[in-house]
């Protein structure tokens, strides 16, 4: 766990939390595509037309995130109250990603966390549902980093990466 910015992490990968369609759009997905440049967008245009499903996710290069290499698009779900499914999505959007990750051979990879902005996802179960997919997934990567944006998303983790 790390507190900061996730464009500002040196790791092989970079998760985003996208939207389905994979147009990019605000909050860490908006710094993403910033940080990366239009060619991020465009080769998302290329690749996935009709964007992805909730619950999955896919790689592209990082363009302007150098050194990081590779920018891994996760679709987390919307919160509509819990019971449609959204912990399984939520759940599968980390080990997606790191699936991504073992696709292009990421070691690294820093995540944001994923459904608990504009998505609204309740933030101590997100979090709860992020340390134990990740930490029960099959992987090859050897450093998932769960990024803290605020002193209370740092809290949270520590805590629960304590108990
Ligand atoms: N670094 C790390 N974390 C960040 C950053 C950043 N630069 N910016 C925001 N965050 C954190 C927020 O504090 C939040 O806890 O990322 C978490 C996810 O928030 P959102 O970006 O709103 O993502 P989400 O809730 O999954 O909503 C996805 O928002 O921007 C759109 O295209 C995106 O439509 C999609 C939706």
């Amino acid at each position: 766990m790390v507190r900061g910015d996730i464009t500002r992490q040196p790791v092989d990968a970079v998760v985003t939390a996208a939207n389905a369609r994979l147009v990019g759009g605000g909050g860490v997905d908006g710094a993403v595509h910033a940080a990366a440049g239009p060619q991020l967008l465009a080769t998302l245009r290329e690749g996935w037309p009709d964007g992805c499903g909730t619950g999955a996710a896919v790689a592209t290069p990082a363009y302007g995130l150098a050194p990081v290499q590779w920018v891994i698009h996760a679709v987390g779900p919307v919160w509509r109250g819990g019971g449609h499914g959204e912990p399984a999505q939520l759940a599968s959007a980390y080990t997606e990603a790191l699936a991504r990750a073992d696709d292009v051979g990421a070691r690294s990879v820093a995540f944001p966390a994923i459904s608990t902005g504009v998505y609204g996802y309740p933030k101590e179960e997100a979090a709860r549902i992020a340390i134990r997919a990740l930490q029960s997934a099959e992987t090859a990567v050897e450093q998932a980093l769960l990024v803290a944006y605020d002193d209370a998303a740092r809290e949270r983790y520590d805590r629960l990466l304590a108990g």
